[in-house]
């Protein structure tokens, strides 16, 4: 069994992790971090789940566990993380503090200066579909974001194989309330979401656009501008990413489908959807799965790729699972089907 401790079980995504780890048949729950809830049990913070008792981080048995999850915000991960990377435990991080490689480009987007850049070389940005070797290999793992992973898992293979044409690659997203995490804010109020739908941080504002790019980067440094258009959905959870891209000579719908369908054909958690089936929310919502679909505007020389994650799944714990799973030599759809 692979032993595995969950820092900030209170918010969506730690929840998520527990509940997925609490069911996987090769890991034990060691412990279970919060420093709100600590002295409290999970059952009694969320009915729905075990009984499990939650400890301060203080209290966190780091010399009995493989692994841990940590579900904190950036900035609050990076100094967990390099406490228990010197207890020699690996480290699934899914906060945004090791995704971008240049500590400058953090303290642009996140407003202050890297808490560990020391760590940032070791850290392996963990797609898992994209990065399975050097996952394997890992002390720490950056969990990528929920739209970085929605965006990327549909864009990457288009962009390595040069079917994308000159202009910009447009990205309009929409996520459920979950993705804000836990806490309240006036945009996320009840009142504010219901029977709405709000962008925010359009254009190339949103922090998620220089961890997109870093990657798209890596595999084809020609590419357009990226611009992004997140919106807030009233559901609680799920990312539906619709995104229009401008083909390279020569490339058609059926090309750019054909080469998703080989790039993913033997990918567990990612489908591609025949002709004329689009991706909806509830093909992956509850799941692992991205679930991708393809239409082609001839006209305009371009395709729409539709993508569609569980925010709090593919998009954190569920991937985080998935990377544990690789780490670990695991199967890797050991507790996610
Ligand atoms: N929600 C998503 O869809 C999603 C997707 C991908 C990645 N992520 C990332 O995953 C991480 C967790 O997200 P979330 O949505 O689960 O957030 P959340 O619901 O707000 O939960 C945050 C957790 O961090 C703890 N925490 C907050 N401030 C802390 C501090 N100063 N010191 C120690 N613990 C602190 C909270 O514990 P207390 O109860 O003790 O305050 C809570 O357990 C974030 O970095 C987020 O960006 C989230």
């Amino acid at each position: 069994m692979v032993r595995v401790g969950i820092y900030g079980v209170t918010g969506y995504a730690g929840y998520e992790a527990f509940r997925l780890l609490r069911r996987h048949p090769a890991v034990e729950v060691v412990f279970a971090a919060s420093e709100s809830g600590a002295g409290s049990s999970l059952a009694h913070l969320f009915p729905t789940l075990d009984d499990f008792p939650v400890v301060a981080f203080a209290e966190a048995p780091l010399d009995r566990v493989d692994a841990v999850f940590l579900a904190l915000p950036h900035g609050v991960s990076a100094a967990v993380a390099r406490e228990a990377l010197a207890a020699g435990v690996r480290v699934v991080d899914l906060s945004a503090d090791f995704r971008l490689k240049d500590p400058e480009r953090y303290a642009q987007w996140y407003h202050e200066a890297h808490p560990a850049p020391d760590l940032l070389a070791e850290a392996v940005y963990g797609l898992t579909e994209w990065n399975r070797p050097a996952v394997r290999q890992a002390r720490l793992v950056a969990n990528p974001g929920c739209y970085p992973t929605a965006v990327l898992l549909a864009l990457l293979p288009l962009a390595r194989a040069g079917a994308i044409g000159p202009g910009p690659l447009i990205v309009d997203a929409k996520s459920g309330v979950s993705g804000a995490g836990r806490k309240p804010s006036l945009t996320t109020h009840f009142v504010e979401v219901d029977e709405n739908l709000s962008p925010y941080h359009i254009g190339r504002s949103h922090r998620h656009l220089p961890e997109i790019e870093q990657m798209l980067h890596a595999v084809n440094g020609g590419l357009g501008p990226l611009i992004f258009t997140p919106q807030l959905l009233p559901v609680a959870r799920g990312i539906l990413a619709t995104i229009y891209v401008p083909l390279a000579p020569g490339w058609t719908e059926g090309m750019v489908r054909d080469l998703l369908v080989e790039t993913y054909g033997r990918e567990p958690f990612v489908r591609v959807l025949p002709p004329g089936v689009l991706a909806t929310l509830r093909h992956s919502v509850g799941t692992n799965r991205c679930v991708l679909s393809v239409t082609g505007v001839p006209e305009a020389g371009m395709v729409i790729l539709t993508a569609s994650i569980d925010n709090l799944i593919k998009g954190a714990a569920g991937q985080a699972v998935q990377n544990l799973n690789v780490m670990f030599g695991l199967e890797e759809t050991a507790g996610l089907m």
